[in-house]
């Protein structure tokens, strides 16, 4: 029995989740014939407080997609420096849209309205455009820290004011709002584009959907179309999403509780140097020179049936989700203390 740790995509979908497919209506997507995906797209529009919204089958391609439809080549965007869209999605603004990435450091992936008001380039003959900016709700490389609310809306409105447009990624949005007691227009309000991924907390095995104006969403469905990521029969991965709508929203609270768990025990641990402020389902921590690296603790557990993430030299995560439990955590802790707590 392995547990792995590694991150809440790892989830594989549950018998109900999986039975909810057998009766699911299809038709072609492409041509949005498909009552599923449609059914779909109109909850999650109306969850975030958006006009309408498009199922695609990742949250990478909402990013990019949202990123082409907001900017012109030579553009800029401007985006926290941990964030998934500098480091984890291959160049994909610069490949795709032809635009310059502007990097702010943030606090745990978070940023000031300041801060976006200072790296907004003063519009000239010389310099790019400076044409939107990302935040990620909540910051994966943060320790999955949560944007307060206001926070993000004065993001958003200082963008608006400069002539940006805004984009949320959403990947763990719903971890958000169920940390926070806040529903979801809270957060994405000011916001011209905002998605929210399946196949993470929630436990899908493919799908995200992006959400914004109608008019944005019609520019967004050429790029989707351009891009390949048109569907046909998209229903029977789009049944799993409402299934997750309906019944792995509120249970995200118990991957956060266990994850506030694990970081307090292991911010116990000797050879841990620090554990960044656990606020939902994300552990981040450093190890101590005296530790073994970070690579080699992965080593070590992997052959414990657990496994962990390597961020850095020092650096490890540890996420939680519907596929681990309280007795998966103590195994964890009971290794990871064998190691790393003298
Ligand atoms: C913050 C954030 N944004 C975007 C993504 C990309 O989502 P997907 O794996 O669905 O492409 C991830 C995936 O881990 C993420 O953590």
């Amino acid at each position: 029995m392995t547990y792995d740790f590694y991150s809440d995509t790892k989830t594989k979908p549950t018998a109900e989740m999986r039975r909810a497919v057998l009766d699911c209506v299809v038709g072609d997507e492409q041509q949005n014939e498909d009552p599923t995906t449609t059914d779909l797209c109109s909850r999650v529009a109306s969850l975030l407080g958006k006009e309408a919204a498009v199922f695609l089958p990742s949250g990478t391609m909402c990013n990019e997609i949202a990123i082409n439809v907001h900017t012109d080549p030579g553009d800029e965007i401007i985006c926290e420096r941990s964030s998934h869209i500098i480091n984890f999605e291959t160049g994909g603004p610069a490949a795709i849209s032809s635009v310059m990435i502007s990097a702010i450091d943030g606090d745990h992936g978070r940023f000031e309205p300041e801060q976006l008001r200072e790296a907004v380039r003063p519009s000239s003959r010389h310099a790019p455009t400076s044409a939107l900016v990302c935040v990620e709700q909540t910051a994966n490389m943060g320790g999955g820290a949560v944007w307060a609310p206001e926070k993000l809306q004065a993001v958003a409105a200082e963008a608006t004011a400069a002539g940006l447009k805004a984009h949320m990624d959403g990947a763990r949005l719903m971890n958000a709002v169920v940390k926070s007691g806040i529903a979801a227009p809270t957060h994405t309000n000011g916001f011209d584009s905002v998605w929210i991924d399946f196949t993470k907390g929630l436990g899908a095995p493919v799908g995200a959907v992006l959400a914004g104006s109608e008019e944005f969403i019609a520019k967004a469905w050429r790029v989707k179309q351009r891009l390949g990521g048109a569907m046909r029969q998209s229903g029977i991965v789009a049944s799993m999403c409402i299934y997750a709508l309906d019944h792995h929203v509120d249970r995200l609270a118990e991957d956060h509780a266990l994850a506030s768990d694990l970081g307090a025990r292991i911010s116990d641990m000797t050879l841990v140097e620090r554990v960044l402020p656990v606020e939902t389902n994300i552990v981040i921590f450093d190890l101590a020179d005296a530790a073994p690296s970070a690579a080699q603790l992965v080593t070590k557990l992997e052959a414990d049936g657990l496994v962990v993430g390597k961020f850095g030299e020092r650096r490890l995560r540890i996420v939680t989700h519907l596929d681990v439990n309280p007795i998966a955590g103590d195994h964890l802790i009971d290794r990871l203390s064998h190691y790393i707590d003298a």
